[in-house]
């Protein structure tokens, strides 16, 4: 049974950003109302009415896993750890996007599954891709095609993004190896609730899991979770570690830690959720205070990453182009477009970080360390940066 929570109200596709503002155009824009619930017996935490993922992928879809050095040097790292722990003669990976995982291996071993077409026919050149969506129609498709199962399953921010968990498992136990181990990341519920950072929560991430409610699902499955990597991606991840439920891994210490952690934050209790919520509209109209003072002064602002969280930040605190000037995106594809629902433009840091700018909004707060370090110059000449998280601040 699933209970409501939090409602961020009505919100656009995060990643659907308009080319023009033209009437069409805005009379076209799908909005839909992301509310957020907790199963009281499961403990998942989902979007609660979830968007149809045909309208979410399609061959427009602009996220560029490999437009961030944090995200390229982490999946470099990982791909070598896996490969040296698990030793797999056969990798998939569900969600390949640009194939910035998949580079660091043999493409005769690989087979990579990406329903954007756009992203599809990027790692198409190197890797046997299937452009289509993770399924148990798609997995029987995989094995005949193979004929053989997998040892390696990756998948890094794309299961919290399919509805269906129930065809999702089940296919997934049909290409898995029995010495197999299927890899998920994906953000984390402790982190989120601890950093109260509600813009994790946006059309595409369906679910927000924790170790507990991860556990819980995976046994109706017959796989079984026995390790865990605490990860800084994304703002604070999870990195599950699943195998077959007769498969000799055992649960690890870390892994056994992680759940009492979980349960002494009381993740699995709807009342933290309520509390969350509170705190929720807190940081809003923190947030909005900070920029009607900074406006007050005459000040310019802007906005550091077009992101997806971003998105729910700015339409949940109905922030627009009156208050912030323009966003800048390193993302060729993001450039020169406009932010979903709140209609800001995008424009390439190259031209929009300058002189001029007095507050930079960080939108992408999760990459806060390597932009702080990019900024460096800036920052000494009296740019400011402003975060919304755990607290809204001036950095
Ligand atoms: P993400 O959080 O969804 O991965 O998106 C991060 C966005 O931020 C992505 O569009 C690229 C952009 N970005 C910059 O514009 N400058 C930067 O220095 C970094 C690290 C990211």
């Amino acid at each position: 049974m699933r209970k409501i929570f939090l409602n961020l109200g009505k919100q656009p596709l995060a990643n659907s950003f308009l080319n023009d503002l033209s009437k069409k155009t805005l009379k076209n824009e799908f909005f839909y109302n992301l509310k957020i619930s907790f199963d009281i017996y499961s403990y998942l935490v989902s979007v609660h009415t979830p968007v149809n993922p045909k309208r979410q992928y399609t061959n427009k879809y602009a996220h560029r896993a490999s437009e961030s050095k944090t995200m390229r040097n982490a999946f470099k790292k990982i791909a070598y750890k896996l490969n040296k722990k698990f030793k797999p003669n056969l990798i998939m990976e569900i969600g390949s996007n640009d194939g910035v995982f998949l580079k660091n291996f043999s493409p005769k071993k690989v087979v990579a599954v990406e329903p954007c077409k756009n992203l599809a026919k990027l790692t198409r050149k190197k890797f046997k891709t299937f452009p289509e969506f993770w399924n148990i129609k798609l997995s029987k498709k995989i094995l005949k095609y193979k004929n053989n199962k997998f040892d390696l399953i990756f998948s890094a921010n794309t299961i919290s993004h399919i509805p269906n968990l129930k065809e999702t498992f089940l296919a997934i136990n049909n290409v898995l190896s029995d010495r197999g181990v299927m890899i998920i990341e994906d953000p984390s519920l402790l982190s989120v609730i601890q950093n109260n950072s509600y813009d994790q929560f946006y059309d595409e991430h369906v679910y927000v899991f924790s170790a507990i409610a991860m556990q819980n699902i995976l046994k109706k499955f017959n796989l079984r979770l026995f390790d865990i990597d605490i990860i800084s991606t994304h703002g604070g991840s999870l990195r599950y570690y699943i195998c077959k439920n007769n498969s000799k891994y055992k649960s690890t210490s870390k892994l056994i830690n992680f759940i009492k952690l979980e349960k002494k934050n009381k993740l699995n209790k709807f009342l933290t959720y309520k509390k969350f919520a509170i705190k929720v509209e807190k940081s809003k109209n923190q947030l909005k205070e900070l920029i009607k003072k900074i406006k007050l002064k005459n000040k310019k602002i802007i906005s550091y990453g077009a992101t997806y969280k971003s998105t729910t930040v700015f339409n949940y605190c109905k922030i627009n182009s009156n208050l912030f000037d323009y966003v800048t995106d390193t993302t060729k594809n993001k450039q020169g477009k406009f932010t979903p629902g709140t209609h800001i433009p995008i424009i390439s840091p190259k031209i929009g970080i300058n002189n001029t700018v007095d507050y930079a909004f960080l939108g992408a707060w999760n990459f806060k360390r390597e932009i702080l370090n990019k900024e460096k110059q800036n920052i000494k000449r009296g740019l400011k940066f402003i975060s919304h998280v755990p607290k809204t601040h001036i950095i």
